[in-house]
């Protein structure tokens, strides 16, 4: 896989598939993480010159009704803003008008394609990693750059067809994560840390299954200790947690095989007799791991931080990793999402603009796209 810097681009008209898979509220974009992410790409891009023609996703586009819905117009406006310079859009992304708007562009401006997955509506064409489309977009420029890394779990047109068609490498965003994310899954520093919390269990089975050889440690919250303690038959009540009973004959395997490794919650807090938060003692029983780790890895929540009466144990657990972590990675759309919220954005060492992408890259060692990549 060629890194960028080992590509020469200068003067030449770069396709990028970057990662403006962002929220959007009232036609504004309410977080910019992903577009601040992928800056060092564009800048370096325009520092040798390039026209840079921006390829992304946004949402997910299954009906008419959903294109609209689903517009990167505000989002290259957002990255216009940002940048301080002039964002050209393109309300489509394929035919022959957006070839004529393309070839009309000089080296040094940034162009906005509109979103790749309108061509998901009616034949999912994106999605389904066409090859004619991603010849198209291929036909636009003269070298592709993949810094998509939350998308790269996806082999799609955009984010991996396309590297068929031109000299190619990953940019600067996707190297970054990489970089990061192997320290945690090839020969980690240890103690090494995992976290795991949220909602569901099910599809973070692989992760776990993966993870649980590798670390000394796991500390869990959530649906996730919940569904550990349903498969120790202990009562729970009404809480949320797995009832499939493959799930949970598994998690009772974890116990068995790594008692020494997978730490509970013993405390909790509750709304009847279900569990939304962890207990002050659980948390600080998790700092005590926290404080002798070398690298941790923080994956969902340990409550329902959504609600106020449930974010305690959150932002105690987040204080904990801010002040006594050594290397915190965070990772997961979700888990990102609450680090800010609670104002801890600059706290920990890496946060993965990935959800999906990152986790599978921990599990897996590989991502679907990237295999595109030669
Ligand atoms: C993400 O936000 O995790 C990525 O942009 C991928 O989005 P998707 O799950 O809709 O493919």
């Amino acid at each position: 896989m060629q890194k960028l810097s080992e590509l020469d681009v200068t003067n030449k008209t770069v396709i990028l598939r970057s990662d403006f898979n962002v929220p959007i509220k009232d036609g504004q974009v309410t977080d910019s993480s992903k577009l601040l992410a992928s800056l060092p790409t564009i800048n370096y891009l325009l520092e040798k010159n390039c026209l840079v023609i921006i390829l992304s996703h946004l949402g997910r586009v299954k009906t008419a009704e959903d294109m609209p819905h689903n517009s990167l117009k505000p989002v290259a406006q957002a990255l216009a803003n940002i940048m301080r310079r002039p964002v050209k859009f393109v309300s489509h992304c394929y035919g022959e008008e957006v070839k004529k708007i393309v070839k009309e562009c000089h080296n040094g401006e940034i162009v906005v394609l509109e979103n790749t997955r309108w061509l998901d509506y009616p034949n999912k064409l994106e999605s389904k990693n066409n090859a004619k489309l991603a010849q198209f977009w291929a036909s636009l420029g003269d070298i592709y750059v993949n810094d998509a890394f939350a998308s790269c779990h996806r082999a799609h047109a955009s984010t991996a067809g396309i590297a068929k068609y031109l000299p190619h490498a990953i940019g600067l965003l996707v190297e970054k994560e990489i970089t990061n994310l192997n320290d945690l899954i090839q020969n980690p520093p240890h103690p090494f840390t995992v976290f795991m919390g949220g909602a569901k269990v099910d599809d973070k089975l692989p992760i776990i299954a993966s993870l649980l050889p590798k670390c000394d440690y796991l500390l869990v919250g959530g649906g996730i200790a919940n569904s550990f303690l349903r498969a120790m038959n202990q009562d729970i009540g009404g809480s949320l947690a797995t009832e499939d009973p493959g799930i949970l004959a598994k998690l009772k395997s974890f116990l068995t095989t790594y008692p020494e490794k997978i730490i509970l919650p013993e405390d909790f807090i509750k709304d009847g007799d279900i569990i939304y938060d962890l207990g002050l003692n659980t948390i600080n029983k998790y700092q005590q791991y926290i404080a002798k780790s070398a690298i941790i890895f923080v994956n969902g929540t340990v409550g329902k931080f959504e609600e106020e009466k449930f974010q305690t144990g959150t932002i105690n657990f987040f204080t904990s990793l801010a002040k006594y972590g050594k290397r915190v990675i965070i990772g997961g759309g979700d888990t990102v999402a609450a680090v800010k919220k609670f104002g801890f954005g600059d706290s920990f060492s890496f946060l993965s603009t990935g959800g999906g992408a990152t986790l599978e890259y921990i599990a897996n060692g590989k991502l679907e796209a990237l295999e595109w990549m030669e």
